[in-house]
């Protein structure tokens, strides 16, 4: 019988997460960890042995509708969930990437992040496509950046937000991630966020405020700046901590990195999850980030995206 084996990468967002689903632009790389799904036809459909259950695997039972017929599914994991590391968009993109090849409907890296992005929102609740396009691409993307910031890839709208995505390449740099071991659902994250923005307009100024912080980036990258690519990042830290959307230990860890990087900031939904740093110590960081009881790993960028596994 028909076997097909994918896997798609996890994420690590440089500038603008929170932001972006309001539009603003973010940039996001894939990293070295993946998801791996592997799909059979079956008589009934089963995640990792057990059958469906559409509260425990509430992204399978919305994107079953792709696939003309019931699937035993099987998942291996490098990426924790709620890790703040796009655990849920590669877990979507890997599924998406086996199934349309099952299907041979010969879907195109546009499709499947719109897909993708579609069982995110309908999960999630509001959301943006930053994960699902990082993982869907790979290597490194922008969403909404300035005209001429990277090639072109593709559009995708939802209700009154529309996101232009771009290839983006990265000079060479060396990122840290400091896991905290603290799983953080993105959902009540990026609520918690629109309710206090759409309270008041100082929450609405600070999500502004990461998007121009985002742009400048967007030029200190272009111009190869690591230094103040670094400053902004920790700049965005502040922004997002002053959102609400940090904690102590993201704080502990963004604290003890900062005296061996160019800059340091939550990445992802944030709560818990995780943190990285810019730096060219990496060691150093690493045993920084172990000392205060964090997880520290020094990432790969530049992978590849969604893709069938030989
Ligand atoms: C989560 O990795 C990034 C957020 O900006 C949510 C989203 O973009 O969907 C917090």
């Amino acid at each position: 019988m028909r076997t097909v084996r994918a896997s798609a990468p996890g994420k690590l967002i440089i500038l603008g997460e929170h932001a972006v689903v309001y539009g603003k632009p973010a940039i996001a790389l894939a990293i070295d960890r993946r998801i791996t799904c592997t799909v059979s036809r079956s008589s009934e459909t089963t995640v990792n042995g057990r059958v469906m259950d559409a509260d425990k695997h509430p992204y399978f039972n919305h994107m079953m509708k792709y696939s003309s017929s019931p699937l035993k599914i099987e998942t291996e994991s490098d990426i924790p969930s709620g890790s703040g590391l796009g655990s849920s968009a590669a877990l979507s993109a890997s599924f998406l990437k086996a199934v349309s090849v099952m299907e041979d409907t010969c879907t195109d890296n546009r499709k499947l992040a719109t897909d993708a992005f579609l069982a995110e929102y309908t999960v999630q609740g509001r959301a943006s496509p930053l994960d699902t396009s990082a993982s869907v691409h790979g290597n490194g993307i922008s969403l909404n950046g300035p005209e001429g910031s990277g090639e072109y890839l593709w559009d995708i709208s939802v209700n009154e937000n529309k996101w232009t995505v771009r290839d983006v390449r990265i000079p060479e740099m060396t990122m840290v991630i400091g896991y905290t071991g603290l799983h953080a659902a993105t959902g009540p994250l990026v609520e918690k966020v629109r309710r206090y923005k759409d309270k008041c307009k100082f929450a609405s100024d600070i999500v502004d405020e990461i998007g121009q912080t985002t742009v400048d980036g967007m030029n200190a990258l272009s111009k190869g700046d690591i230094v103040k690519l670094g400053d902004l990042m920790t700049r965005d830290h502040k922004l997002l901590s002053i959102l609400g959307v940090s904690c102590n230990e993201l704080n502990k860890l963004v604290n003890v990195s900062l005296r061996h990087s160019y800059g340091a900031k939550l990445t992802g939904a944030g709560g818990g999850g995780s943190m990285i740093a810019l730096t060219d110590e990496p060691e150093k960081v690493c045993e920084a980030i172990s000392l205060r009881g964090g997880t520290p790993f020094i990432v790969k960028t530049g992978v590849h995206g969604a893709g069938v596994e030989e």
